[in-house]
């Protein structure tokens, strides 16, 4: 008999018909009474067990993590909390799980310990939520993209470019440590690494996209990309999977009304679809609240907030106003920010993006046209000759969630501030083919898709929205 998932039997219309259910043991209740879960949704299935006709030795087996094969009949529940459940009429026990030795008791265990069994916390119910909401919302990315007409392209993870010029990459070899070639002084040349060529795991596609957006008209990526930053914090990966849109003929005020659009397109997609996990995670946070003093606990509840998200525009602001905002809010004698802007031209720090978005505006915040020297060479040059068209968007709880920029499209002003930077104009000659030939204005962003899965799940680590955090601390796996 095939069996049919949990998922399935719980949304059946019909009762008494025969059916067969495997998944693994929760909990059993009373030697009578199995929380049996399959992973197709939240809710386990209880199966009564008729412990009276069921040998000692098979009953002992059923224990917590075990994966078990029941048959029998589905009926109308007696029992609170649960529609049907499955009168047990055949039980077969088809993988044990030694209750002395399986490390995930029925009880709940701390993220930290979860964290290094990564592999197993996947079978907790908070976890498995998580991963089906992360699930779901990569499929919402596609759907909004697709409906849209984007061409989604597979940008290189192998490359020799870097993106944002901030020099936090990946070193790829293609040789044997011991056999890596040298320069004169005998040191190894990195130059010379890949096959003959200096090469590093991506830090964005946005630069490939670009090409691609310049032919193909919309495009977005959507892969995983890689951070040599030392930050052990709990919004940073060495390996995250980002989205990357770029649009032909968008301007920023472009860039930011599809930013907005489709972050609230996959909010509300998770809301649609997610509803069970959702809750339960809602109701986790709200025990977890339970434990903080009255003056830190969230004004609302994780449904609230992300029904708050789509019915409110995203406050947008340019950074000259959020430095006087932030100056005003910091008198001299009172200093609310360990550390204070003084000088425009500063990039903002944590505290400065959570004091916008939480305490000041209490909504997301789009924060556009920043100084030139804080942000990446390829941005837009505004006329003011100091600032470019560049686009944060910050989110409660979170901080920046979204980076993006209307793109240099000026062949000239390009080269020129590549040469400040001293990146080799040889190197990125592919990429300044984009504005050799047929330039035009064209933006894009970038969402990381951690930074959104942390926000809608509502959880405070990063590496626990990700199945196998990668980070300076944390790569076992
Ligand atoms: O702001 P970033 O560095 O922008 C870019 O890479 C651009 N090339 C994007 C573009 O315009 N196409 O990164 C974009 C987003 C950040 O806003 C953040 O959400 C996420 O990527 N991000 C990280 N997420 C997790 N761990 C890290 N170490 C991250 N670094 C950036
Ligand atoms: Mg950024």
């Amino acid at each position: 008999m095939r069996h049919t998932k949990v998922k399935d039997l719980l949304n059946s219309t019909t009762t008494l018909q025969e059916v067969n259910a495997k998944g693994w043991v929760r909990t059993f209740r009373n030697n009578q009474f199995i929380a049996l879960n399959d992973g197709s949704t939240i809710n386990n299935i209880q199966c009564v067990v008729d412990f009276e006709n069921t040998a000692d030795q098979i009953l002992k087996r059923i224990t917590t993590g075990a994966a078990v094969s029941v048959t029998g009949t589905l009926v109308e529940s007696k029992g609170s909390g649960q529609k049907y459940e499955i009168q047990v009429a055949k039980l077969e026990i088809l993988g044990d799980s030694d209750p002395e030795k399986f490390p995930m008791q029925p009880k709940k265990h701390s993220l930290e310990f979860l964290r290094e069994n990564a592999h197993l916390r996947v079978r907790t119910n908070a976890f498995g939520a998580i991963m089906r909401i992360r699930s779901v919302l990569s499929f919402a990315v596609h759907s909004y993209f697709q409906q849209k007409g984007f061409v989604y392209v597979n940008t290189p993870i192998i490359t020799g470019a870097d993106a944002e010029g901030a020099g936090e990459m990946f070193q790829v070899t293609s040789l044997p440590l011991d056999n890596m070639p040298k320069n004169e002084e005998g040191n190894i040349d990195y130059k010379k690494d890949f096959f003959g060529k200096h090469t590093n795991l991506t830090v964005s596609g946005q630069l490939e996209g670009e090409t691609f957006a310049m032919a193909l008209g919309q495009i977005y990526t959507f892969g995983p990309t890689f951070r040599a930053e030392n930050s052990n914090t709990s919004r940073h990966l060495a390996e995250f999977w980002m989205i990357e849109p770029e649009v032909a003929f968008n301007d920023l005020d472009n860039n930011m009304d599809l930013a907005e659009d489709f972050i609230q397109y996959v909010i509300k997609y998770a809301l649609d679809n997610c509803g069970d996990d959702l809750k339960f995670l809602e109701g986790r946070l709200l025990e977890e609240e339970k434990s903080k003093p009255q003056t830190e606990r969230s004004e609302m509840t994780l449904l609230e907030k992300l029904n708050f998200v789509l019915e409110n525009n995203f406050k947008r602001v340019s950074y000259t106003e959020a430095i006087d905002i932030l100056r005003e809010s910091t008198p001299n004698k009172k200093k609310k920010f360990s550390y204070i802007i003084k000088e425009w031209g500063a990039d903002l720090q944590s505290e400065h993006e959570r004091y916008l978005v939480e305490k000041h505006f209490k909504c997301p915040v789009i924060l556009f046209d920043y100084p030139a020297n804080i942000k990446a060479f390829y941005m837009r040059l505004n006329e003011d000759g100091k600032t470019v068209r560049a686009m944060d968007i910050l989110f409660p709880g979170i901080g920046e969630i979204v980076g993006g920029s209307q793109r240099e499209e000026r062949f000239d002003v390009l080269v020129e501030k590549m040469k400040v930077l001293g990146i080799d104009e040889k190197e990125l000659s592919w990429y300044l083919d984009t504005r050799r030939f047929g330039s035009a204005t064209h933006s894009g962003f970038g969402l990381g898709f951690e930074r959104l899965v942390l926000f809608v799940t509502g959880m405070s680590n990063i590496r626990d929205v990700i199945p196998f955090p990668r980070t300076p601390m944390n790569a076992e796996f």
